[in-house]
């Protein structure tokens, strides 16, 4: 099967602009799963829950928001599967949050970032999906997300596998760059497949600049790159991934990477 990941920097505040450009992706690009960066719809730097509300859209039926709507169509009618960052609103809740939709998957699912990074805090509840992993039928391929800051905690990529995720998927606005370090290590030591989304580009609001770095990266089970893209430029990374070759924790013919994990002492 084949994993993208769309780099890009999205325009702040327009989500008429940003998902006509996430639809053209999900039309154009021959994979079967696309990953998004984080608030791939909408920009990143809102700041508190005035300016975070006039971007936020719910996800679920029958209330919608239509850009939501357009992304899960154009994944059902395209016949892939896509995980779009988005901010969701839910009831009077928002969350960062990560659109999972299209083949496969009869009903959208929505991941809320766990971990909120910085300024985030002031205009998003924390997550409270808890991390999950869908079974794709059609793909044999058990994806999983989190999202960026989420890579910082060992526990998110570890939760997410065990949980059986082949695939973890991690839509990014990523703003350091000690991740280039650690995501592989996430993937290596999980012994999965890891797809990250970065974002371009910079944005400012009240006086302070945030600059993200791209460098969107799948990495292999062994943490190998597969796929890259550089730090500024707009990019479409692909990977041919095998997923049912994640499963099989062992490394000789003792050793299990998830049977040797000793719980009780941890
Ligand atoms: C981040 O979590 N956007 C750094």
């Amino acid at each position: 099967m084949r994993v993208a990941c769309v780099q890009f920097a999205p325009t702040f505040g327009n989500l008429d602009a940003n998902t006509e450009r996430i639809v053209e992706h999900i039309a154009a690009i021959d994979a079967d799963v696309i990953v998004f960066p984080e608030l791939a719809t909408c920009g990143y730097f809102h700041l508190g829950v005035d300016e975070v509300s006039r971007i936020a859209e719910p996800v679920h039926a029958p209330d919608t928001g239509i850009h939501n709507q357009r992304i899960i169509d154009a994944a059902t009618t395209h016949n892939k599967v896509v995980v779009c960052g988005i901010a969701e609103r839910d009831g009077s809740q928002l969350y960062n949050a990560a659109l999972i939709a299209g083949k496969g998957i009869p009903t959208p699912l929505v991941y809320r970032k766990t971990h909120l990074f910085y300024k985030e805090t002031l205009g998003f509840a924390p997550g409270n999906s808890g991390f999950f992993t869908h079974y794709i039928e059609h793909l044999d391929c058990t994806i999983g997300t989190m999202i960026c800051y989420d890579w910082r905690f060992p526990e998110s990529a570890r939760a997410l596998a065990l949980d059986g995720a082949d695939l973890i998927v991690c839509p990014s606005n990523l703003v350091t760059h000690i991740w280039r370090m650690a995501m592989p290590v996430r993937a290596f030591e999980n012994k999965v497949y890891l797809a990250v989304a970065n974002r371009t580009g910079s944005e400012h609001n009240a006086g302070e600049d945030v600059s993200f770095n791209g460098q969107t990266a799948i990495y292999g089970y062994n943490g190998n790159v597969l796929a890259d893209a550089s730090a500024e430029a707009d990019a479409v990374v692909i990977a041919e991934i095998h997923p049912e070759q994640t499963r099989d924790k062992s490394f000789n013919s003792i050793n299990d990477i998830f049977a040797d994990r000793r719980e009780e002492m941890y």
